[in-house]
């Protein structure tokens, strides 16, 4: 590829990209495990890959090599025919959560909106077509999850939402049993909030709703889209709970930051997707799913789920002590590698100063400071990276 200074990017983008993003002025161009480099050569540790979806690190050989080789033997066929590698994920995707059938898309908004149309379905053939979703939740961008999203700056500009979509407060059982009733076919939630502020569920609370669920005869929608693919210490968040979901929706790592999503559901809610009911000329593709399988290869032979879990250890142990010592951090919670730092005060000056000082993180809801780090991050390359994240909050003087 042609070599152009971040000027010359930037130039293009001022005159031909839709401005909807808030940019940082740099353009990476290279990434390898934790590391991404920048259009000067600047090298960075990156604990916050893609937004959360790199989990096996930036081009993983294995991941490249798989979608290398199936570039050249077929990039695309479309869904009125037969593929092996969305056969071989969906299997993969089964095996790994609750045996249920899948549905392949390309993003997490599209595995929602998939999901919310699939409890209607249901929900059609049982009387029912509310959806109780919870406040502080994000579930994309696309009319139906943004009717979803439990946060009003969301919804700013686009009124009227879908309707037949209800919030309750997260964590708020007695709420949720009030607003379940006889038109209820779906609870819609997230374990862990991850850009509400890394907000864990409560356990008790989880089973709660799950058999609060089954008393009532509720379909429970989980959207894993950023909890899934060992995350969160399992493969699946929902397997730290001792539950299961009816329906479940994925994104993120599922590609190992190649575009992909996915439902998966149970089998008696996936058959009412029937033939004419929903398609996605793009979804499981044969490159995206050949990514995605090689994304399970790469955690399952480099047992990245148990290797994860001891990033987390790691990471936690120094972030609560670093809580122990400096007053500005008000909290640290999380689960497995989706860590938030909530602050006293707004995170924006320590972010900067990470992204100056070539630690690249995230601030969310804007005093949270998150970190979803690959599951293959070397110990030594996180504590250069928390040492930076340390320098910031005392630098700010906080
Ligand atoms: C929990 C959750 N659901 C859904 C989405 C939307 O995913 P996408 O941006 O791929 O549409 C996100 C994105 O951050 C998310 O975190």
């Amino acid at each position: 590829m042609l070599k152009f200074t971040f000027e010359q990017i930037k130039e293009k983008f001022d005159r031909c990209v839709i401005g909807n993003y808030t940019r940082n002025p740099i353009a990476f161009v290279h990434g390898e495990g934790s590391y991404i480099w920048d259009s000067s050569g600047n090298r960075y540790i990156d604990l916050m890959p893609g937004w959360g979806t790199t989990t096996v690190g930036h081009c993983h050989p294995h991941v490249v090599s798989a979608i290398q080789k199936q570039a050249g033997r077929l990039i695309h066929i479309d869904n009125s025919f037969y593929n092996v590698p969305q056969g071989i994920l969906a299997e993969h995707l089964s095996n790994r959560s609750f045996g249920g059938k899948s549905f392949f898309c390309n993003s997490g908004a599209e595995a929602i909106e998939t999901s919310l149309k699939m409890a209607r379905l249901w929900g059609e053939e049982h009387g029912r077509f509310e959806i109780i979703a919870m406040g502080g939740s994000f579930h994309g961008r696309t009319f139906g999850a943004i009717s979803a999203t439990g946060q009003e700056k969301y919804h700013r500009g686009y009124l009227p939402l879908l309707p037949g979509i209800r919030h309750v407060p997260f964590g708020d059982l007695s709420a949720l049993e009030d607003a379940a009733g006889a038109d209820t076919c779906a609870v819609l939630m997230e374990l862990v909030q991850g850009e509400g502020g890394v907000n864990v569920a409560d356990p008790e609370y989880v089973k709660s709703v799950r058999s609060l669920c089954d008393e009532k005869g509720i379909l429970l929608i989980l959207d894993e889209v950023q909890t899934g693919m060992g995350r969160t210490g399992e493969w699946f968040g929902y397997q730290n709970y001792g539950i299961e979901p009816d329906i479940m929706a994925l994104a993120k790592a599922l590609g190992g930051g190649f575009p992909i999503g996915a439902v998966a559901a149970k089998p008696e809610v996936a058959g009412f997707l029937a033939p004419g009911t929903h398609a996605a000329t793009f979804g499981g593709n044969p490159l995206a799913c050949s990514a995605s399988v090689a994304v399970f290869e790469v955690i399952e032979k480099e047992n990245l789920i148990e290797r994860g879990r001891e990033v987390s250890k790691a990471a936690f142990e120094r972030l609560r002590r670093m809580a122990g010592q400096y007053d500005v951090i008000r909290e640290v919670r999380g689960k497995g590698l989706m860590i938030g730092i909530e602050l006293e005060s707004d995170g924006r000056e320590v972010f900067e100063y990470c992204l100056r000082n070539r630690l690249r993180i995230n601030c969310t809801q804007g005093r949270v400071l998150r970190i979803l780090p690959a599951l293959n991050v070397s110990l030594e390359l996180l504590h250069e990276g928390l040492d930076l994240l340390e320098s910031g909050i005392k630098k700010v003087g906080l």
